[in-house]
């Protein structure tokens, strides 16, 4: 058995692969001790609990980290940035790099000689972790990656050795919880065909003919601040709305995710907190940013999301997206209703001093625009719009049928009405 290699922070949740690493980290790395570091971004109490009863049997010290509320700082961030990727909301994505550098921090101020992940070699947390790990001069260890291990050896070894496993099997499916998202996958889920039982879901109930409900989401520059007139920090105002909208069954997503080594997985999420916010606060940009500016920041924001999946939130790309996505999230500051009910939620009314909205120049009611523009003004436009495509139809028509006009010009191809001329065939 090697030994000497010092001391090893392990992320550690209690589950069957992280107890296991902490039997192989002393067995096969030779590490003398393991640490177990615990980060809290918002997971159940029992999971904590979990954690601690199996680290004092396993006989490891065990550090609990708070970072709820710099984790509902980055939420907030994606808020900011409409954020999902291929229809689903980060929550896993997100907590990655919170949680990676909590350990971090903990293996550098106990002298640690290195960090250890129970991530497989298949996933996408392999690579967030190491992403903010690998700027350490920390050694990086991945036991499950490693040393190929399956859920079917870890349990034969655990019970080989007696290690503190509940259930033998870690129960049936992978559950990854924080506060913007719950994660469940593993077991039936894995064929996409299957249809899941109800009992996977933990935080919305299902959508009934419960009473709908409204709530109003109040937002400063981009981020909600207050849930019906009530000023919140992010952590309660996630849980808050967790707990509201996912009484209403509202915030499931079923699909399938290409993750980032290509592999597709079947992924079932719930995120009722997430949805009313993204929902609402997609509302408001749609009241207060441009035409242009939101044809724009719908690019940003899938870049964004892309960097977010792929744990890259400190990559240079990500604070640029972020200027842009900031300065535009300026004017994101009002309120927007938001209507619960039956499983789905819709804005249903937005308000902000900063709305790109004149009334009297939409409406139906009013002769002319604003600033002296007369509806007849929009004559020309009408006469020019479409214009090119008309043109570019008649000549693939006229080449089609030979009767194209071979100077290349096109001159003449168009008469003063603004119609695709006819003067080609006439020719
Ligand atoms: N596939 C998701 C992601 O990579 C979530 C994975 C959650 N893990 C779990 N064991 N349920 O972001």
């Amino acid at each position: 058995m090697p030994e000497g290699n010092g001391t090893v922070a392990l992320a550690f949740s209690g589950g069957l692969d992280t107890t296991v690493c902490v039997s192989l980290l002393k067995e096969e790395y030779g590490y003398d001790e393991v640490i177990g570091v615990t980060v809290d971004v918002g997971q159940p109490d029992y999971e904590f609990e979990e954690a601690q009863e199996t680290a004092e049997a396993l006989g490891v010290e065990q550090h609990v980290v708070d970072a709820k509320a710099e984790f509902a700082d980055l939420c907030m961030e994606a808020v900011k940035a409409n954020a999902d990727y291929q229809g689903y909301p980060l929550g896993t994505a997100l907590a990655r790099p919170v949680i990676a550098k909590a350990i971090l921090s903990v293996a550098e101020e106990e002298g640690c000689s290195a960090v250890a992940h129970g991530c497989t070699g298949k996933g996408n947390d392999q690579l967030r972790f190491e992403a903010v790990w690998r700027d350490s001069d920390l050694d990086v260890i991945a036991p499950v990656r490693e040393l190929g291990l399956t859920r079917e050896w870890e349990n034969e070894y655990a019970a080989e050795k007696g290690l503190p496993v509940e259930g033998g099997d870690g129960g049936r499916y992978s559950i990854d919880t924080n506060l913007w998202s719950r994660s469940i996958e593993g077991s039936e889920l894995e064929d996409p065909s299957m249809i899941p039982s109800d009992d996977i879901y933990k935080w919305t109930d299902n959508p009934s003919d419960k009473d709908a409900e409204l709530v109003e989401v109040e937002f400063e520059d981009g981020v909600p601040v207050a849930v019906d007139g009530e000023a919140l920090g992010g952590v309660e105002l996630i849980e808050q709305l967790n707990e509201q909208a996912g009484s209403h069954g509202i915030g499931r997503t079923d699909m399938m995710e290409d993750r980032m080594l290509g592999l597709k997985v079947r992924e079932n999420y719930e995120h009722p907190a997430a949805t009313v916010l993204l929902t609402a606060h997609e509302a408001l940009e749609g009241l207060v940013l441009t035409q242009e500016e939101r044809q724009f920041k719908a690019q940003v924001d899938q870049e964004w999301s892309q960097k977010a999946y792929q744990g890259l939130v400190d990559a240079p790309l990500t604070g640029a997206l972020e200027a842009f996505i900031d300065d535009t999230n300026e004017r994101v500051t009002g309120t927007v209703t938001v209507k619960l009910e039956g499983g789905h939620c819709r804005p249903v009314s937005r308000e902000s001093d900063y709305a790109v909205y004149s009334e009297s120049a939409a409406s139906f009611n009013e002769e002319d625009v604003s600033g002296g523009i007369t509806q007849q003004d929009a004559t020309g436009v009408a006469k020019y719009h479409g214009f090119q495509s008309r043109l570019a139809n008649k000549i693939l028509d006229d080449v089609k049928k030979g009767t194209a006009v071979t100077d290349g010009s096109g001159e003449g191809s168009a008469n003063s009405n603004g119609s695709a001329a006819s003067e080609a065939t006439e020719e």
